[in-house]
């Protein structure tokens, strides 16, 4: 047998097992058959996940698109043989590429994500899913079209503490949960912005695919301090909320199972340092869910004593999640007199594993699209309230037209 054809017996005796499948109609590769990956957008985060991926057995990482000549230059030093491309299209015309995994920055998400949907291949988004609310709806759309693995780089969705919480939760430990506490924190020396890139010598007109990095953005000339700290400007970024209560909210939804937030109320600003970013750097979320619950969510910029934290607190008791540590939980007396305090036994799942093991299996990835949307939404409100100053439901979040 040759390779084409031993693909496709093996898709066709895994078709066998569809009942089990989450991707019945999906093409199937066998066990020993290696995931061809690509990547698009391979900056700073891109070349984290790199190593992640490269680290997955029987995947073989065979191409990359920038649209910056240093990190195609890089990518060639560090995977022997790479192709490369400053047009992302270019990847996606690849016959022979299973998988993509788009770290690219927020703005070009959506664009991304259908891109390689329509090219048949499996993917792997960083968060935020999207830049806005209409993008979100079309890539939860083409996703439920599609018989593509999808897996949102929501990495805390595979941590242990995930499975202890939404164990637990089940087990009644919590009782009644109405509130939920959660805050990220951090600080730079004084006069230094946190997020603020320099601006690498070679970073010129030359070296960069502007119009694609500006992905019909209004068009201006060559802006290489945008094109690094894209982070601080709302055009193509959503702020704190994006970079990282995306991946509390995201938690604590999985924990409780909460649907889409009814409303939004932020507040905040650029106060920690004013180094024109637009962003803000102080931030104060509520967010009010269907079901009897508000979550709140704080950042700072310049103070990081209590780190980064959820707390949900239950009528008969507390769980405390902190980053790659183990879930605690505490009883609460006068709900559960007889109830102990617990730490959590589950281990942590390799995120990028768990995808490339559900390309083989078409099973559901643990972060798959809906989760996206849903934590997508709440950023989404959230900035939404902050930049109109009132608070904002989920349909008048959805009746919005997303603004630079
Ligand atoms: N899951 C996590 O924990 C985590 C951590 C950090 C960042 N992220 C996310 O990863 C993404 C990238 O963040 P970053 O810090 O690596 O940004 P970055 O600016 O360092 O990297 C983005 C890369 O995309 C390239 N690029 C820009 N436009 C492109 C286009 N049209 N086609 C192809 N490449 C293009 C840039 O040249 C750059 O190399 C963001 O969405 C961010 O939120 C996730």
């Amino acid at each position: 047998m040759n390779d084409q054809s031993r693909r496709t017996f093996l898709k066709q005796a895994a078709l066998g097992t569809a009942a089990v499948l989450a991707y019945p109609t999906a093409t199937v590769l066998g066990a020993n058959d290696r995931v061809r990956v690509g990547m698009i957008g391979v900056g700073d985060r891109g070349n984290d996940l790199l190593g992640q991926v490269r680290g997955v057995h029987g995947v073989e990482l065979v191409a990359m698109a920038d649209v910056y000549s240093r990190r195609r230059d890089e990518a060639k030093s560090k995977v022997p043989g790479i192709q490369t491309f400053d047009d992302h299209r270019r990847l996606l015309d690849m016959k022979d590429l299973d998988a993509v995994i788009v770290a690219s920055p927020l703005h070009i998400h959506s664009r991304h994500f259908l891109d390689t949907l329509a090219a048949g291949k499996d993917l792997y988004s960083e968060k935020t899913m999207t830049w806005s609310i209409p993008e979100a709806d079309k890539c939860l759309a083409a996703a439920k079209d599609s018989n593509r693995v999808i897996q949102i780089g929501l990495q805390h969705q595979s941590s242990a503490a995930q499975t202890d919480a939404r164990q637990w939760i089940k087990d009644g430990w919590l009782g009644k949960v109405t509130h939920v506490e959660s805050w990220m924190s951090r600080n730079t020396p004084h006069g230094k912005g946190q997020w603020v890139r320099a601006v690498p010598s070679d970073c010129t007109a030359q070296n960069v695919n502007w119009g694609a990095f500006l992905n019909g953005r209004p068009d201006r000339p060559f802006d290489p301090f945008r094109l690094i700290n894209w982070r601080l400007f709302w055009e193509f970024a959503g702020g704190n909320c994006a970079e990282n209560m995306v991946h509390q909210i995201a938690w604590i939804m999985g924990a409780l199972d909460l649907p889409l937030p009814s409303a939004a109320y932020m507040s905040g600003g650029v106060f920690s340092e004013k180094d024109g970013r637009e962003v803000p750097d102080t931030i104060a979320v509520t967010l009010d869910f269907p079901k009897d619950v508000v979550v709140t969510w704080q950042s700072s910029f310049s103070n990081k004593h209590y780190d980064m934290a959820d707390r949900i607190l239950g009528s008969d008791g507390t769980l405390e999640h902190r980053f790659e540590e183990a879930l605690e939980y505490w009883p609460e007396k006068t709900n559960r007199p007889d109830g102990e305090s617990k730490k959590g036994s589950s281990h942590n799942q390799n995120h990028m594993a768990n995808w490339i093991d559900c390309i083989r299996s078409r099973a559901m990835p643990n972060a798959p699209p809906e989760i996206g949307y849903r934590s997508a939404l709440a950023v989404h409100m959230a900035n939404l309230s902050y930049r109109n100053k009132k608070r904002i439901t989920l349909e008048e979040a959805r009746a919005m037209t997303p603004e630079y």
